[in-house]
């Protein structure tokens, strides 16, 4: 493989992770890191790279390939046109930008740079949510007609010490729905319409303590998900797999798919099946637990960026198909504020 020129703009906790990945892989060579932070001159030390304090001077002094856009959210954009209009592609976390406006000009400029925005949902790159789509949408289940899910926990008191924080843009529908809808989306397919309510009756912040909501799919089958950072509960993607070291593994599982002929427990794999031809009420049952091995999905993730510089794969994770998880994940917010259902 040839080796491709990486930088990377903003070295905050998500933007580390990514440098930490780079060092993983040959195929790319780091240039620089944009971060006006003068923190980051010390992670520029670590990894043995420059420091600029603008992206525009990042880009003009390395010429990069591809760029990583790890700013906090509200500042993707301009990073993001910047480094298109210089020629390289960009990874940009999620969610892809902060308003559906925004989304549309990363659109419009990908299309009229030629270059391609692929949008860290990093979750896409694990086998096992490989493997969930592929018996969903390969039938193994029937036909898929309900889901059923959660992601509930309670974060830290100091974690709400921040201002910021008790924002609504702050609260679990923007920071973690985000993920949850990116997966329905991934594994379930399209989702056309939301119902939600959310509370606060905890903590009493602007943010939501909870949002219970109703999805109907573009296939016909309807879900219900409730989202929570006050729950104190085992049910969460990072609880079933310990994927995130300060979250211990209790190995539950979060979300059921459930269809006509078998349903399957996600993220650790469990599918359930009739023993017999029939299925139905009387029907005995058998599972299986599917191999799910650890993986670091950001290695992955980086490596896929490679292959999409290249024109060897097309983005995993499109901006059109980031836009379609945002727009989802803003309809929570916007059912429950206006208690009207949103279609798409
Ligand atoms: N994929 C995931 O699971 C995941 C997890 C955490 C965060 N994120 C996303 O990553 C992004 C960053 O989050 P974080 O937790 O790393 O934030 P952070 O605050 O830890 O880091 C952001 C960094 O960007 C720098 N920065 C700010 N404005 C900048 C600019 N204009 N140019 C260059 N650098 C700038 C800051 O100095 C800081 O070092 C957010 O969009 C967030 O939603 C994704």
């Amino acid at each position: 493989m040839s080796q491709l020129k990486l930088a990377i703009v903003g070295a905050g906790v998500i933007g580390k992770r990514h440098l930490l990945a780079s060092t993983h892989l040959d195929d790319f060579s780091l240039v620089g890191i944009a971060d006006p932070f003068p923190g980051a001159q010390a992670v520029a030390e670590k990894y043995n790279t420059q420091l600029f304090e603008t992206t525009s001077e990042m880009l003009r002094a390395t010429k990069p390939d591809g760029v990583v856009v790890a700013t906090p959210t509200e500042h993707h954009l301009e990073p993001t046109l910047q480094s298109l209009d210089a020629g390289a592609h960009v990874l940009v976390e999620k969610p892809i930008m902060s308003d559906m406006q925004e989304c549309e000009q990363t659109i419009a400029k990908s299309q009229s740079t030629g270059k391609h925005v692929l949008v860290g949902h990093q979750r896409r790159y694990y086998a096992l949510v490989n493997k969930a789509r592929e018996l969903i949408q390969q039938g193994h289940i029937g036909k898929l007609i309900s889901v059923s899910g959660q992601w509930t926990v309670r974060k830290p008191d100091d974690y709400y010490d921040a201002d910021w924080r008790k924002k609504w843009q702050a609260g679990p529908i923007l920071t973690n729905m985000i993920h949850e809808m990116d997966l329905l989306r991934y594994i379930a397919g399209d989702i056309t319409s939301i119902t939600a309510e959310t509370a606060n009756t905890s903590l009493n912040f602007e943010k939501e303590d909870v949002a219970a909501m109703v999805l109907r799919f573009k296939n016909g089958a309807l879900g219900t998900f409730l989202i929570s950072d006050q729950s104190f509960s085992p049910w969460s993607w990072e609880h079933a797999l310990g994927e995130n070291a300060a979250i211990p593994r209790t190995k539950q599982n979060s979300i059921k798919f459930m269809g006509t002929t078998g349903s399957l427990e996600f993220p650790n794999l469990t599918l359930w099946k009739s023993t017999g031809d029939k299925c139905n009420w009387s029907s005995e049952f058998e599972s299986t637990e599917l191999v799910n091995e650890q993986e670091d999905a950001y290695i992955k993730q980086l490596s896929h960026f490679h292959d999409v510089i290249t024109g060897t794969q097309p983005p995993l994770v499109s901006a059109a198909d980031a836009t379609a998880t945002l727009r989802a994940t803003l309809a929570v917010y916007d059912s429950a504020k206006s208690g009207a259902r949103v279609t798409f």
